[in-house]
């Protein structure tokens, strides 16, 4: 069996395109430009670039961005201060502080102080905790996760009743990731570095999350005939074939896993634009809720 192979790049671009007309829809009709505003501290290369490709995305679709970049010895009460003041700001719909943040920095704290309509990024703990909770609904699900469930619809793979497995529980995505599959009713199951006999819990995945950042860690003999692949890994390897001495992997070994699953998403040009999609439409949204 050859996979279906999960077009992420053309998914995202759909996602784009729709966030694009909505905005120019609403400045037609003298409503606000949805306006995000991205906080990053410190020097990280990788944040660095995170950052300015989602101030870019808000350009091309027609959206407003503003840059906030801190020292890496920020006081916390500085960080909260500036967090206070885009709370406050009418002009502002969005608010995403780029993670990690500085180790002296408390970052609980900083999450929680952003106003939950404002929270694009979905990672408050009001917006968590209500996707974490029955009947509840958050304002905005976390970026990536949400991308992973789009990818899945729209390759219309049944989510209800499927058992999913999730490698990973961190905060970004494969804990919010497991709590929506949740919501979506599917049998999930959470992966982690002490799971015991990680190749047969994978095996029973109708749906599979890899969220480890591990580079072709898991096998095509791994993967249950059929099933539906997500790889969230984006692992840079050594390549001496390309110019630039390396190339991109996920964490799931895609040559061999491409044999077996039903779908699955390459790397690059799967999970990874969508997170900036998704934040896009998140930050619309944020728009259209502060309009009344
Ligand atoms: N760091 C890695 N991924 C993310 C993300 O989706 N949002 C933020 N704010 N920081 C991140």
């Amino acid at each position: 069996m050859t996979a279906q192979i999960i077009d992420g790049k053309a998914i995202a671009q759909q996602v784009r395109e729709q966030v694009a007309a909505e905005v120019a829809k609403r400045i037609a009709a003298g409503k606000p430009k949805p306006t995000l505003a991205t906080v990053l501290v410190g020097d990280r290369v990788d944040s660095a670039t995170y950052v300015a490709s989602k101030q870019k995305a808000c350009a091309e679709l027609g959206m407003g961005s503003v840059s906030h970049h801190l020292p890496a010895d920020v006081s916390q009460e500085e960080l909260e201060k500036l967090i206070k003041k885009l709370n406050a700001s009418k002009k502002i719909h969005g608010i995403l502080v780029q993670l990690p943040l500085p180790a002296h920095l408390n970052e609980e704290r900083v999450l929680s102080l952003i106003s939950i309509e404002k929270d694009v990024d979905g990672f408050s703990p009001i917006n968590i905790g209500r996707l974490a909770q029955k009947g509840r609904e958050p304002l905005f699900v976390p970026c990536t996760p949400y991308g992973c469930i789009y990818l899945l619809e729209q390759a219309g793979v049944p989510i209800e009743g499927a058992h999913a497995v999730v490698l990973g529980r961190s905060n970004i995505v494969g804990m919010p990731a497991a709590l929506l599959l949740i919501g979506k009713n599917a049998t999930v199951t959470v992966c982690h570095s002490r799971t015991r006999d990680l190749p047969a819990v994978v095996r029973q995945a109708d749906i599979l999350i890899a969220a480890i950042g591990k580079a072709n860690f898991v096998r095509g003999d791994w993967i249950k005939p059929g099933a539906a692949v997500i790889d969230v890994g984006i692992n840079s390897v050594p390549d001496a074939t390309k110019k630039s001495g390396h190339r991109l992997v996920g964490d799931v070994h895609f040559e061999e896993a491409k044999e077996v699953a039903g779908w699955i998403t390459p790397v690059p040009g799967g999970v990874g634009p969508m997170t900036i999609a998704m934040l896009m439409k998140n930050t619309l949204r944020a728009a259209e809720l502060q309009d009344k």
